[in-house]
């Protein structure tokens, strides 16, 4: 393993999780042959094994992407601050650095390791940005520019290829649907507005910078690893966990707002196609389904499967609840060649057969 110093702010080194690697789909579907991952560079550097930087790896997301990576022979190093993440996602293949996102010295001497870069690092609650507007957008922006600034060519390297987490939070409360990519863009929340300054700066760094990125819209990501017990989760572990201990489920206003969830390993499969494709150009798309699903629909669903004869009730609508967000997936589908493949009921269904998985 090549050791990394640490960062001015502290960074410490060490292993993954104390765990034996996970059994993931992604190596059963490697081994299918279905999925390969997609390289940003044809060839391995010359002495050591194709190596990405994920950054935010620790979390639900990025934990993913970290096996898929792994189970595809690839070398992977984790940034994480583990403030939302936890040590146990990483397997203990990849190396996990505990450091900030923002800390520059880190990040240019990771950067000098790795042929691409995934940045998943944020603080990606809505109710948090605006909470912590601040630190959000510190970390969100300035993290994202950091990523940015560090895979800039330098004397003895190319530029490193960042793919990188937008968000749907973009379109705001654009009421347009499906929502293709160049649909108004008009955020209401702080972390909506940090995602779009991400875009902002990632076409600066391929215009001026020459620094290649891809910029993925995520619509409604869930899968295992997304933690139920975080008031700032998504929709769907915050009723399962209900449902599994048939406890009601509560539902902000009528139900009838609609979502488009995609699977995260559809999602995984995303960033990976997406960094075959990363150019100076600043590129975004979309990574959804085109599926609408009412919130009220999903709750039916989720205690169908359940079996538990969970209730539902219904509270106050939340002030500024965006009522349809559904992403049109096609020009994904044109550039990157892919679609997602995972229902929202096949999700559900395996994710009440085996929880942890
Ligand atoms: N989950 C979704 O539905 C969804 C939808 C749209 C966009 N996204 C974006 O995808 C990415 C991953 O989301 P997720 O759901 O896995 O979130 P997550 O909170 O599980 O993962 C984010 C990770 O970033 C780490 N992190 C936070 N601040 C950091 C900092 N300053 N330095 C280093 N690490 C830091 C956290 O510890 C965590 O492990 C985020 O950028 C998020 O905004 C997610």
């Amino acid at each position: 393993m090549v050791a990394v110093a640490a960062g001015k702010q502290g960074a410490t080194v060490a292993g993954g999780g104390r765990h034996a690697r996970r059994k993931t789909d992604y190596k059963r579907k490697s081994e299918k042959g279905v999925e390969p991952v997609h390289d940003a560079q044809a060839e391995p550097t010359v002495g050591r094994p194709v190596t990405f930087l994920v950054t935010g790896g620790a979390g639900f997301i990025g934990s993913h992407l970290v096996d898929a990576l792994l189970a595809a022979g690839r070398r992977v190093m984790v940034l994480d601050n583990l403030s939302v993440g936890k040590r146990d996602n990483v397997p203990e293949q990849a190396q996990l650095i505990e450091g900030d996102v923002g800390d520059e010295a880190l990040l240019r001497r990771l950067m000098d390791e790795v042929d691409g870069c995934f940045h998943l690092a944020a603080l990606s609650s809505t109710v948090l940005s605006h909470q912590r507007w601040l630190y959000s957008h510190r970390t969100n922006v300035g993290g994202t520019v950091t990523v940015l600034e560090c895979a800039r060519a330098t004397a003895q390297r190319p530029a490193v290829p960042v793919v990188y987490a937008s968000s749907a939070a973009v379109y705001g409360d654009n009421p347009d649907a499906p929502l293709a990519e160049q649909a108004k863009l008009q955020p209401f929340s702080a972390y909506g507005a940090d995602k779009l300054g991400s875009e902002l700066h990632a076409r600066v760094a391929g215009v001026v910078h020459g620094v290649p990125t891809v910029g993925l819209r995520l619509f409604n990501v869930f899968g295992p690893r997304q933690d139920p017990h975080s008031p700032y989760s998504g929709v769907i572990s915050h009723f399962l966990l209900r449902a599994q201990q048939g406890e009601v489920l509560s539902i902000h206003g009528d139900g009838a707002q609609v979502r488009d969830f995609v699977h995260v390993r559809d999602a995984v499969r995303f960033l990976l196609a997406a960094m075959a494709h990363a150019q100076p150009t600043g590129q975004v798309y979309n990574v959804c389904t085109g599926q609408p699903t009412a919130i009220l629909a999903l709750a039916h669903l989720i205690i169908h499967l359940s079996g538990k004869g969970s209730g539902l009730q219904h509270s106050a609508a939340r002030v500024g609840d965006i009522r349809v967000s559904i992403g049109d997936p096609d020009l994904a589908a044109q550039r990157l060649g892919i679609r997602t493949t995972m229902t929202l009921r096949e999700g559900l269904r395996e994710m009440v057969a085996s929880p942890a998985a």
